[in-house]
C-alpha cells in the first residue's frame, strides 16, 4: 500500500555503510520493477550537481575540508536533489514516478554524526525531510569486516570514509538515528550478510508493500 497523498509516487531509499550491497539492490529492484512495467528511477546522493561534485572532490582527497563545512555541503546538495528546477526528485514524486534513492539524509546522521552533533544534522536536515519523507528507508545491514572485504576486492582507491573502523562507528550511529527518530521514520533493516539473491528476495517484499 503506497501511504502518500493520492497521485504521488512512492519514495524508496537505500541506506548502508559503504560496501552493503546498496547499488546491487538497487540494480536488482531495478530489474524487478522493469519486468512489471513499473514506471520509476533511481538516483543517488551525493549528487554529480555542483555541490555534489566538490564532495566528491573532497571524498576522493582532491579538496580538503572541515568535518563540519562537509556535513553543511550535504544538507546543500539535498536541497538541490529534491529542488532542482530540471531534475529535482520533488518534480517527479509529483508528477507520480516512483523514486529510488541511494542515500538519504540517514546517511548524514550516520556519517557526519562521528564529528558532529546529531542533533544539529537532524536539524539542518528539516527543511528536507518535511519536503519529502520516504515512504520506507530500506537499511541494507552488514558486518563492517565484510563490507571493508567486498571493497578491498573491487577498488583500487579508497574513499574517505572506508577505513574498517570507521564503518564499525556509522553503523553504530545509524541504529542510534534509528532509535531517536522511530516516531517519525519508517525504517526497515534487512540483513545484508547473505547472498544477493536472497537479499533481494527480503527487499522486494519490503517494497512491495510501498508500490
Ligand atoms: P554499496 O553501493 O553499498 O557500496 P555495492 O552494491 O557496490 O555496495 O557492493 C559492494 C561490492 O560487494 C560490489 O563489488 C558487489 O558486487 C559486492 N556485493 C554486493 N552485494 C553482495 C552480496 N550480497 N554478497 C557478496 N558480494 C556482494
Ligand atoms: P556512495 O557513493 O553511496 O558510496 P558507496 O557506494 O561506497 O556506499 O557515497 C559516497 C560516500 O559519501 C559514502 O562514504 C557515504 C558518504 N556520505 C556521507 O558521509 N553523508 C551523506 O549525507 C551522504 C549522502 C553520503
Amino acid at each position: 500500500m503506497n501511504t502518500n497523498t493520492e497521485g504521488r509516487g512512492s519514495l524508496l531509499t537505500f541506506e548502508g555503510i559503504d560496501g552493503s550491497g546498496k547499488s546491487t539492490q538497487i540494480r536488482l529492484l531495478a530489474q524487478r520493477l522493469r519486468e512489471r512495467e513499473i514506471s520509476f528511477c533511481t538516483t543517488m546522493e551525493p549528487t554529480d550537481a555542483p555541490v555534489g561534485s566538490v564532495i566528491h572532490q573532497i571524498l576522493t582527497g582532491r579538496l580538503q575540508a572541515d568535518a563540519r563545512v562537509i556535513a553543511a555541503l550535504f544538507v546543500a546538495d539535498r536541497l538541490d536533489h529534491l529542488l532542482n528546477d530540471v531534475n529535482g526528485i520533488l518534480h517527479q514524486v509529483k508528477a507520480g514516478t516512483t523514486v529510488i534513492m541511494d542515500r538519504y539524509y540517514f546517511s548524514s546522521y550516520a556519517y557526519q554524526s562521528v564529528d558532529v552533533p546529531m542533533d544539529w544534522l537532524i536539524r539542518a536536515n528539516e527543511l528536507s525531510s518535511s519536503i519529502l519523507r520516504p515512504d520506507v528507508h530500506i537499511f541494507i545491514d552488514v558486518n563492517p569486516e565484510l563490507a571493508m572485504e567486498r571493497i578491498d576486492r573491487n577498488r583500487f582507491q579508497k574513499e574517505l570514509y572506508e577505513e574498517v573502523s570507521r564503518l564499525r562507528q556509522v553503523r553504530e550511529k545509524y541504529y542510534e538515528s534509528f532509535e531517536r527518530l522511530k516516531e517519525t521514520e519508517r525504517v526497515a533493516i534487512v540483513d545484508g550478510n547473505r547472498g544477493q539473491d536472497e537479499v533481494a528476495q527480503d527487499v522486494w517484499e519490503i517494497v512491495q508493500q510501498y508500490l
